[in-house]
């Protein structure tokens, strides 16, 4: 399995706190199955991003690693874009510094309360400069959590999304859990990750949630959504051909009066 969400990095933000305790993720990562891992430390107003520092933190680890699980996982290098005030407001200025392994292809988080006033804008931008953007966490969010008619428009516009492995298997709670699914169902997503911050709540195991996604929707999209996909941004190439989602491009042939139920629901 291949995660490219992972608060891997040793004292830069709310994830591991020390050395010894990133190197006991990418173990316990290992342990589960993972094979490519792409570290992302927040890029916020909270948590400055330094991409050589964390690189450098980043061979620490690599070095640190007992030489069995050094051979079985390759580690990576992302941010957690934060879509923030400071973050967006030079937006036309940002270039592949924050990508995964320098690729185009960059994970976007919102708050979990609410969606930024210019974040159409600041997406439309990100285009422009190349950057393929990836949702995380979605079902999380309190606004997406009420409606899903901002996130079918963003995905209108090619936007990627990715949900927590912990919110398909309940450890985000019902509504999250309920979210997720509905997103899965729908086939809006493209990534299961761990989000892992930790080694007892937030871990960097997959392979639970790969287990009811199998059952529930077959092996072919669990490969897709744990390995397929996640290794083609890992490697920074094209998306491989997806499932049509769900209710995003009928809704033009609709009357605008079911649009707008639609929109609400
Ligand atoms: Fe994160």
């Amino acid at each position: 399995m291949v995660d490219l969400h992972h608060h891997l990095i040793f004292g830069v933000d709310d994830g591991s706190p020390d050395l010894e305790t990133s190197v006991a993720m990418v173990q316990m990562a290992a342990e589960d199955g993972v094979t490519h891992l792409v570290a992302t430390p927040h890029a916020n107003e909270q948590f400055a991003y330094d991409r050589a520092a964390h690189a450098q933190r980043l061979q620490q680890i690599r070095n640190a690693l007992p030489s069995a699980i050094a051979t079985q996982i390759e580690l990576g290098l992302g941010s957690d874009f934060h879509l923030d005030y400071d973050n967006t407001v030079d937006i036309g200025n940002i270039n592949k510094q924050f990508a995964i392994n320098d690729g185009p292809y960059l994970l976007i988080e919102l708050s979990d309360t609410g969606i930024p006033a210019r974040i159409d804008e600041v997406l439309y931008k990100m285009r422009v400069v190349g950057l393929v953007p990836i949702l995380t966490h979605p079902e999380r969010n309190s606004t997406l959590q009420r409606s899903r008619g901002r996130l079918r428009e963003w995905m209108k516009a090619d936007m990627l999304v990715q949900v927590t492995a912990n919110s398909l298997t309940g450890h985000f709670g019902k509504l999250a859990e309920r979210v997720a699914w509905e997103l899965m169902e729908k086939q809006w997503v493209h990534f299961v990750s761990s989000d892992a911050h930790d080694l007892s709540r937030r871990t960097p195991r997959l392979s639970a949630a790969y287990e009811v996604v199998r059952k529930r929707m077959g092996e072919d999209t669990a490969e897709r959504l744990f390995l397929t996909n996640p290794l083609a941004v890992f490697e920074g190439r094209a998306m491989p051909s997806q499932p049509d989602p769900t209710g995003v491009f009928e809704e033009e042939k609709k009357g605008w009066l079911d649009s707008l139920i639609e929109h609400f629901r």
